[in-house]
């Protein structure tokens, strides 16, 4: 009898722990006597005539593969497959030749690692094409809901505050105003968790409109009481004062995120004669090595994947929930989206430590 065979996919903007996600489906599958194909840049892989795979087996997890950031299976946060972009400029339906990929590969079911976005695709493609689907969930922004949290997220706000804490000595030594950009597209829970941890004196989130009064205020007060410099951390999905994106057109004709830092910190040293300094973290956030909660909860993730592919539970997603690995039906992720809860304990405790949040 031919041997199980299941396929597994990195969906969307890359974080760290995606390879650990990836090690520990193949560890539980080789338990199970299972195959693992592994499809290169997503569903783009299996949009190819000959689809794009690579037969992941343990050797290839023996090594540094739990430590390394990024995916080895490559990925792509763009090109929704329902609607894919041409050389020509036109867009063609070719959600069909992935599910025939998927198909050829003969894959009893597939797991796929990706943010609201992705599983939203995913979902459309396993419904269209009778594909078993289970999603882990990961993103540095932390938005997906039913889930308290998901791979890569920890990381990112550990390299943020790491870079908060190398910049409070040279604020010090020049009696600036820092000003730190996060990344999270739409939601401030890296901005947030890195300026708690961080110690910083200002936190702005796209949730919370920012009055550049209020932000002015803090920061004198916070020199008037003898403290010669101040750290602000902006989440880059903050939107201007005038209530305008600060998105930016690339080359391609995507508007992105990055570059809010500079408007708000010129705005800053205008309302407070302070010489501010601006850092964009961007991508950095999303390429360290995974850290230690990251590569947990991507062993966690992992194992409990197999287990619902073995158990024949499909259109799932694994979630973490009061310290335990749960599954969620992946449509009550998608529409839980998670944002910043303004009445939740984070907001709470970065107001009782007398954080500005933009708004007074
Ligand atoms: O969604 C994850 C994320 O890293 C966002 O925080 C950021 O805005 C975006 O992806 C960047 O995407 P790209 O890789 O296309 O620059």
């Amino acid at each position: 009898m031919s041997k199980k065979r299941i396929g597994i996919l990195t969906s969307g903007g890359d974080c760290a722990g995606l390879n650990a996600v990836i090690r520990a489906v193949v560890h539980r599958a080789d338990l199970l006597d299972w195959e693992v194909y592994g499809i290169i840049n997503g569903t783009a892989g299996l949009m190819k005539e000959d689809p794009e795979y690579r037969k992941l087996e343990l050797k290839d997890f023996d090594g540094n593969m739990l430590r390394r950031g990024g995916t080895i299976l490559g990925t792509t946060n763009k090109g929704n497959p329902f609607s894919y972009p041409m050389p020509d400029g036109t867009f063609k339906d070719r959600s069909d030749e992935i599910i025939a990929g998927a198909k050829k590969l003969g894959l009893e079911a597939i797991i796929g690692i990706g943010g609201d976005g992705s599983f939203a695709i995913l979902q459309k493609l396993a419904a269209k094409g009778g594909i078993k689907l289970v999603g882990i969930p990961k993103t540095i922004d932390n938005d997906i809901g039913k889930t308290e949290t998901s791979v890569g997220f920890d990381t990112a706000v550990a390299v943020a505050t790491e870079a908060l804490d190398r910049l409070q000595p040279t604020a010090a030594s020049h009696d600036r105003v820092m000003i730190l950009e996060v990344m999270g597209r739409d939601a401030g829970h890296i901005a947030l968790s890195t300026g708690i941890a961080g110690g910083a004196d200002v936190i702005l989130l796209p949730e919370i409109p920012y009055s550049i009064d209020a932000v002015a205020a803090k920061i004198k007060n916070v020199k008037a009481k003898g403290r010669n410099f101040a750290l602000v951390v902006i989440s880059e999905a903050v939107k201007k004062s005038d209530g305008g994106s600060s998105k930016m057109e690339y080359a391609d004709g995507e508007r992105r995120y990055g570059g809010i830092g500079y408007t708000i910190g010129d705005e800053i040293a205008k309302a407070t004669g302070f010489e501010t300094r601006v850092t964009i973290l961007g991508h950095v956030q999303r390429g360290s090595a995974p850290s230690y909660n990251d590569r947990v909860l991507a062993s966690a993730f992992g194992v409990k994947a197999v287990d619902l592919v073995a158990e024949g539970k499909f259109d799932r997603m694994v979630a973490w929930q009061d310290r335990q690995i749960v599954d969620v039906a992946i449509a009550d992720a998608i529409a839980a989206y998670q944002e910043v809860d303004l009445d939740g304990t984070l907001v709470h405790t970065a107001r009782a430590l007398g954080i500005c949040l933009g708004d007074k």
